[in-house]
């Protein structure tokens, strides 16, 4: 007789693991794991991935680690605090208690260093529960760099003879920064450092980063003398850097959001047993810097499987996407009441969408939200806009998905139809 799987088990990657009160994991998240549309030639994001590894040559350039991880790794070893809103339920997937998907890929940032590596990008796909619309999936792409050198003469030496050359080749580039001081008082210099080394990582941090952006985007907007490419850095806070920054690229008519970075905090080093070392980390997002390169409209898009998206990429080509025919939308309404007492966050009904319909949702929004006045119910109304890309959906269709969707619902949460 074959082997019954428990119920209280979940298979993520060929490999079971006990479920518990923390379990959220959902099939069509499971079904995502093994894609890693980086790593598949010519789709966009390799390339992508590609054009910034290139830039990076004398790097380590890594994209295979697993996006199962513990919850010490994705938060406490970067010295998030124990309330962070990332590690809820709500915002996160968890297999168990004990073991997540990664939310970004600084998950991995304490393990690459130990592993003695001191200049790297890793590539990799990242899992975050949201909401749904053109720009928002919930598993997405990210690479995270960084570099480390030892605190002492010689490694500063090699930044500043690295930040030379650098900013040498940024004078001879068409390119204007709006930057922000290295140190401030929002963005201090961390008490085991040297406040000049600190100014020299910050500096070789954004001379590089700018580097990477004329890379990325300069030959796209044909910068120029009087046309030249416009970045903007912006002060931040990340738990795992101080200082910290953002950086905005001005891509045809608007800024653009591109990454998160800074200087690592020094026990993140030491969490990695390089309490010797200082350095500087960057995340960066591939979907949005390959939707405005390539005009691609719709997050979905990088996972179609569809020949008319697929067969327009050529590894190593950035390319503008031609749209073929956008079929019909086709928007339906639930309405329904919540047991009393009860409430029901936005990511858990999205996520029950997507199980039933997975991507020919394109966007869900809140309609309505209200609470009757005598017996304390609470009652919602969702949109839901059904379309493929693909294909011509039937009204048919989209009133059986419907249907699944709310019989799901009353099951799932125990919901009354209005
Ligand atoms: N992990 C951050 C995110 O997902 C991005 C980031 C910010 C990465 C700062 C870094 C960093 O390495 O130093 O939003």
């Amino acid at each position: 007789m074959a082997a019954q799987r428990p119920s209280h088990c979940v298979t993520v990657l060929g490999e079971q693991y006990p479920t518990d009160h923390m379990t959220n994991i959902s099939p069509t998240i499971v079904s995502k794991l093994p894609l890693k549309l980086h790593t598949q030639p010519s789709h966009p994001l390799s390339t992508l991935r590609a054009l910034i590894e290139s830039h990076f040559p004398t790097y380590a350039h890594l994209s295979s680690l697993s996006p199962l991880v513990t919850p010490y790794q994705n938060f406490d070893l970067l010295s998030f605090p124990a309330d962070h809103p990332g590690r809820s339920v709500t915002d996160s997937y968890y297999v168990n208690k004990d073991l997540m998907l990664r939310t970004h890929t600084s998950a991995h940032e304490v393990e690459v260093f130990e592993r003695g590596e001191t200049k790297w990008l890793l590539t990799a796909d990242v899992y975050r529960r949201d909401e749904i619309d053109g720009s928002h999936y919930p598993v997405f792409h990210q690479t995270e760099g960084a570099r480390i050198v030892s605190a002492n003469p010689a490694g500063m030496k090699e930044i500043e003879e690295d930040n030379e050359r650098l900013a040498a080749h940024l004078e001879r580039s068409n390119i204007e920064i709006e930057d922000v001081p290295h140190l401030s008082p929002i963005n201090p210099c961390q008490p085991a450092h040297d406040p000049k080394h600190t100014e020299l990582i910050a500096k070789n941090l954004k001379l590089s980063l700018n580097s990477l952006m004329l890379h990325l985007f300069a030959g796209r907007v044909g910068a120029t003398a009087q046309n030249p490419l416009r970045v903007r850095w912006i002060e931040a806070t990340f738990p795992w850097t101080t200082p910290s920054f953002e950086v905005e690229v001005f891509f045809r008519g608007k800024w653009l959001e591109i990454l998160g970075c800074g200087v690592i905090y020094q026990p993140t080093l030491d969490n990695a047993n390089v309490s010797d070392k200082l350095g500087w980390a960057f995340g960066l997002g591939l979907e949005r810097i390959a939707m405005v390169l390539y005009s691609i409209p719709d997050i979905r898009l990088f996972w179609s499987q569809d020949p008319r998206f697929l067969s327009q990429f050529k590894q190593g080509e950035i390319t503008t996407f031609k749209p073929y025919s956008k079929y019909p939308a086709c928007f339906k309404d639930v309405s329904f009441w919540l047991p009393e007492g009860q409430g029901l966050h936005e990511n858990d009904f999205c996520d029950l969408v997507r199980d039933v319909a997975g991507d020919v949702v394109e966007d869900v929004k809140l309609m309505d939200n209200f609470t009757h006045p005598k017996t304390n119910r609470k009652s919602l109304c969702y949109r839901i806009n059904y379309r493929s890309m693909d294909r011509s959906l039937s009204n048919d269709e989209a009133n059986s998905l419907n249907a699944q969707v709310v019989s799901c619902l009353r099951d799932r949460f125990g919901v009354e139809i209005r």
